[in-house]
C-alpha cells in the first residue's frame, strides 16, 4: 500500500493572463520509508507540492490518497486534523516559540496530540544530538541547534510522513549535515517517510529517491542504490 498517492494534480493561481501553473498533472506515489529528495529551480512548484502533500493547500485538479484514504480538501477542520495526526513540517526559518526553552517546544507538541513528558522529549532531543541544551532558549542557540529543536519537535508528534521545505536553506553546509543526518538517521531507524526540498544537490545523498521538478511537471524520478556498507 502506497503511502502517498498523487493523481493528475494540478494548482493553478490567477486567470486569464495572470494565469500560472504551479503544478501541472503530477502523478506520483511514495510508498513507507521512503527519503525523498525534491529538486527544481526556483518557482518550479515544490512548495506548491509539498503544501499540498501537507494539506495545507488544495489542489485545483485530480486527486491526493493518503494510506489509501481521499485528503480532506476543503474543510479547514478536517485539514487541520488530517495535518495533526499525520504530518510533521520543518520551516526553513524554525519557527520555534521564543519564550520556551528547546525541551519546552518539544513538550508543547506533545501537549496538543495529548501524549509525552519530559523524558520521552528529552530523548527526542537526545537524537538529534542536543543533550545538555535542553533547558536554553532558542535566543542561545546557534541556527542548527535550533533547526534539530524543531526537527526533534516534528519527530515529538510521531508522523506517518516528514516534510522539509529548504529545511537547511538557512545554514552553512556543515551544520546543513549535522541537521541532514540527525533528520534522517531518526527517521530510518522508525522508518518515518520523508520528502524534502532543496537547492543544494549535495544534500541528495541522503535520499533514497530523487525527483526534480520544473515548471510544475516532474521531469525526473530516480530511485538511488546504496552500496552495501
Ligand atoms: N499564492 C500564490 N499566488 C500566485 N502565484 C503563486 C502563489 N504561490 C506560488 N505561486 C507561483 O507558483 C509557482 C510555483 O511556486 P513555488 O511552489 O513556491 O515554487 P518553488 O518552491 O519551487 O520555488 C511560481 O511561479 C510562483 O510564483
Ligand atoms: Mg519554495
Amino acid at each position: 500500500m502506497a503511502l502517498i498517492k498523487l493523481h493528475g494534480v494540478s494548482r493553478y493561481y490567477g486567470e486569464g493572463n495572470t494565469l500560472v501553473k504551479a503544478l501541472e498533472g503530477i502523478d506520483l506515489e511514495i510508498e513507507k520509508g521512503e527519503i525523498i529528495a525534491l529538486l527544481g529551480p526556483s518557482g518550479s512548484g515544490k512548495t506548491t507540492l509539498l503544501n499540498i502533500i501537507a494539506a495545507l493547500d488544495v489542489p485545483t485538479d485530480g486527486e491526493y490518497f493518503f494510506r489509501e484514504q481521499e485528503v480532506p480538501d476543503g474543510n479547514v477542520e478536517k485539514m487541520t486534523t488530517f495535518r495533526r495526526e499525520n504530518i510533521g513540517y520543518i520551516f526553513q526559518f524554525f519557527n520555534l516559540l521564543g519564550d520556551l526553552t528547546a525541551i519546552e517546544n518539544v513538550m508543547l507538541v506533545q501537549q496538543f496530540i495529548g501524549r509525552g513528558n519530559k523524558e520521552s522529549a528529552q530523548s527526542f532531543l537526545d537524537t538529534v544530538g542536543l543533550n545538555g541544551l535542553e533547558d536554553r532558549f532558542p535566543s542561545q542557540m546557534s541556527g542548527g541547534q535550533r533547526q534539530r529543536v524543531a526537527i526533534a519537535r516534528s519527530l515529538a508528534k510521531k508522523p506517518k510522513l516528514i516534510l522539509g521545505d529548504e529545511l537547511t536553506g538557512n545554514l552553512d553546509s556543515e551544520t546543513s549535515t549535522v541537521v541532514m543526518e540527525a533528520l534522517i538517521k531518526t527517521c530510518q531507524d522508525d522508518g518515518v517517510t520523508t520528502i524534502f526540498v532543496t537547492h543544494d544537490s549535495a544534500l541528495t545523498r541522503f535520499a533514497t529517491r530523487v525527483i526534480k521538478l520544473d515548471s510544475g511537471k516532474i521531469i525526473s524520478d530516480k530511485k538511488i542504490a546504496f552500496d552495501e556498507e
